[in-house]
């Protein structure tokens, strides 16, 4: 099966109560650890790559890394670009092989948003291409865009059907409270998410998939490893797992996870350098690495996500 597009996952995920797990991928250990999981488990996937991402590893070695994890693997895999800043990167990724892209023009006024997510429909659905648009603003960080949590701002649900309708996006980000990178919430402060905006958003756009960005549990386990082999992460609190799970019940399709993958290949990495100080091969440190990503994907799939058995 070649690379494909949102469409047919995304259709199959809302009926079915579940969402696809949308994973960053920055080099071969992390793409081979999620496939590993997702062939363990049967499940589809959507590979991510950041401008970040492309500008780290080249666009050409990721693309033919994905392409090889789905030869090898045989399943549903999209390739698809995270946070498209403009036009000309997301007619790059379209033209070089992406079967999805996301425009990402959250931080513009309403209207030139919806012209340039528009544009970007336009090229892209020509291609066979499927596009997510963004309205709200998450906090966090994020390549080189900073947002405070002062700046961020939750969606709108008044605007939804007119953005979805005048762009014609196949899937919509939104922001009830998630927020990309280790820190989304201050330690003491209760975790939210605004699920009554995600109910109202859901009934304007009936059937139609939601994507969350900023996503990361920021799962316990690893933070303590990291910060009992070294690191300093004493204030890293994520999205707490249910209401994730919850949101993949409701309208939400695609769940980013980026954050959550770096934990676990770091802990992975400093536990395995602390117990072997004499030890220089990257392959002996970057095989725990690559188990560790296939163990939280695994885990995601199996306690987020609920995709296991639905490539
Ligand atoms: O949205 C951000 C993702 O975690 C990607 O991060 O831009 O540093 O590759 P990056
Ligand atoms: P996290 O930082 O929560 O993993 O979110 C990643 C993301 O949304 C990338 O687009
Ligand atoms: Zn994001």
């Amino acid at each position: 099966m070649p690379l494909v597009n949102t469409k047919e996952m995304f259709k199959a995920a809302y009926e079915g109560g579940y969402a696809i797990g949308a994973f960053n991928v920055n080099n071969m250990e992390i793409i081979q650890g999620i496939v590993e999981a997702g062939k363990k488990l049967n499940a589809p996937l959507i590979l991510r790559v950041s401008k970040g991402a492309r500008a780290y590893a080249n666009h050409t070695y990721l693309v033919k890394l994905v392409e090889a994890a789905v030869e090898e693997t045989g399943l549903p895999i999209a390739l698809h670009l995270d946070h498209g800043p403009d036009f000309e990167t997301c007619k790059s990724c379209i033209d070089g092989g992406f079967t999805s892209v996301m425009i990402d023009g959250s931080h513009l006024p309403y209207e030139e948003n919806v012209a340039l997510t528009k544009k970007v429909v336009d090229y892209a659905h020509a291609h066979g291409v499927t596009v997510e648009g963004e309205l709200g603003q998450l906090a966090g960080v994020e390549d080189d865009v900073n947002v405070s949590a002062e700046d961020a701002s939750y969606t709108n649900p008044d605007q939804v059907y007119d953005f979805v309708t005048r762009t014609g996006v196949d899937s919509l980000a939104i922001a009830i409270g998630t927020s990309h990178g280790a820190y989304k919430f201050k330690p003491g402060q209760k975790p939210q998410l605004r699920f009554d905006i995600l109910e109202e958003v859901s009934q304007k756009l009936p059937g139609f998939p939601i994507v969350l960005h900023g996503a990361s549990s920021v799962v316990p386990e690893f933070v303590e490893i990291i910060n009992n082999y070294g690191g300093e992460m004493p204030d890293a609190i994520g999205i707490p797992e249910e209401m994730l799970r919850q949101s993949a019940q409701m309208a939400v399709c695609k769940i980013n996870i980026d954050s959550d993958l770096r934990l676990a290949m770091t802990a992975a990495i400093r536990k395995y350098m602390a117990e072997n100080p004499s030890h220089f091969d990257p392959r002996q440190y970057l095989k725990p690495a690559r188990e560790a990503i296939q163990g939280m994907v695994e885990h995601k799939i199996n306690t987020v996500l609920g995709c296991g058995g639905k490539a």
